[in-house]
């Protein structure tokens, strides 16, 4: 299949929104990562998207609406803590979580009661939504389990040859995923940290709680390794190096580091020299995927502080953490 790459213009818009109301796919830029989307009420659509991902049908997917409103076609009824969440964050990086309309096809949230909708807060996101005049399904645009692509050269790299067309719209802003959160329990629960932070909506939802940890089957996103680069990741954990583990060469490894260089490795990748977690959750994706393409024996990750994006960051990375490092003034230490 020929991949078109259109320009993130009028035209280009259209054509993407012409493929879509066709039931093709189209990989398009939101405020977070790049998207796969097609028309969220044609099962053929959708199905196509789960090929080209190679995405198990276990895991839902993501509606995105390019107004509040369009929630209604979507959600059986919208509670007014949904309504207050909306005006809040929406557009933005919050994905809201209700029991869904039976004109919502199964193979959307994999045969769950519930759908998962967002309103994206980027312009080219939103116009493709509207020419479309349909709600767009889309998880991220990349192969499952690989990482999110922030960028449109990383969706040609991923799923170019597999999908319809790519609107290319460069660097996502947010660089991070949305959060989720599940309005169908009381109190409402987080199930993937992401681009809204916590704090800002516990200033709402008072009594929010963190949902299963990785490793539980809750929401399939948070299963323990999910965003995977191809070198083996290790998070590194500060203190003497262990009696036991598997000494690596400093110059053969990668480092993500958080806001300071640090000398002796093969690649630094510095995510915030000012120390902005914001920063630091934009650059996330791009960053580790630039180390992975270094043929680096192994990447060691810096752990960021857990607040504000922090903790999506610190989520993502123990996702794709392979286990933990220790460094010492010569060697790392591979441990577990
Ligand atoms: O920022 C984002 O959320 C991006 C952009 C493209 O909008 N999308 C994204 O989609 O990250 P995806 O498919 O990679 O992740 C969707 C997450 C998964 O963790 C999935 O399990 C969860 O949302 N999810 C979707 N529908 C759900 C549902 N009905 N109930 C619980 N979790 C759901
Ligand atoms: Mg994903």
């Amino acid at each position: 299949m020929e991949t078109r790459v259109l320009a993130p213009d009028k035209e280009g818009i259209i054509a993407a929104a012409d493929v879509i109301r066709r039931r093709g796919t189209v990989a398009f830029p939101t405020e977070t990562v790049y998207g796969l989307g097609a028309d969220a009420f044609s099962a053929r659509a959708v199905a196509r998207v789960f090929a080209a991902k190679e995405r198990p049908r276990f895991d839902p997917i993501i509606v995105h609406v390019a107004s509040p409103e369009d929630v209604q076609t979507l959600w059986t009824s919208v509670p007014p803590l949904a309504r207050t969440l909306m005006e809040r964050f929406w557009p933005g990086p919050l994905t809201l979580v209700l029991p869904r309309r039976r004109r919502v096809p199964g193979i959307v949230t994999a045969g769950l009661p519930t759908v998962a909708v967002r309103m994206p807060d980027h312009p080219v996101a939103l116009a493709l939504i509207r020419a479309a005049e349909r709600p767009v399904a889309a998880p991220s645009a990349n192969r499952f389990g690989r990482l999110s692509p922030t960028h449109h050269d990383a969706v040609v790299d991923q799923l170019g040859g597999r999908i319809d067309a790519i609107v290319a719209g460069g660097a996502t802003p947010v660089g991070i995923e949305s959060t989720v959160v599940s309005l169908v329990e009381d109190p409402p629960v987080v199930l993937r940290p992401g681009g809204a932070p916590l704090e800002a909506l516990r200033e709402v939802v008072p009594g929010l709680r963190m949902g299963a940890p990785a490793g539980s089957a809750a929401s399939p996103g948070a299963l323990p390794r999910h965003y995977v680069p191809v070198t083996p990741l290790l998070l590194l954990e500060r203190g003497p190096a262990p009696d036991e583990g598997e000494p690596l060469d400093r110059l053969a490894c990668g480092f993500l580091a958080f806001r300071e260089e640090w000398s002796g490795f093969g690649r630094v990748e510095v995510l915030s020299p000012r120390g902005d977690l914001v920063e630091a959750g934009a650059r996330l994706f791009a960053a580790l995927d630039r180390l992975d393409r270094a043929g680096l024996a192994a990447i060691v990750a810096e752990p960021v502080p857990e607040e504000g994006l922090g903790v999506a960051v610190m989520d993502r990375l123990r996702r794709a953490a392979s286990g933990r490092a220790h460094v010492g003034p010569e060697e790392v230490w591979r441990v577990r």
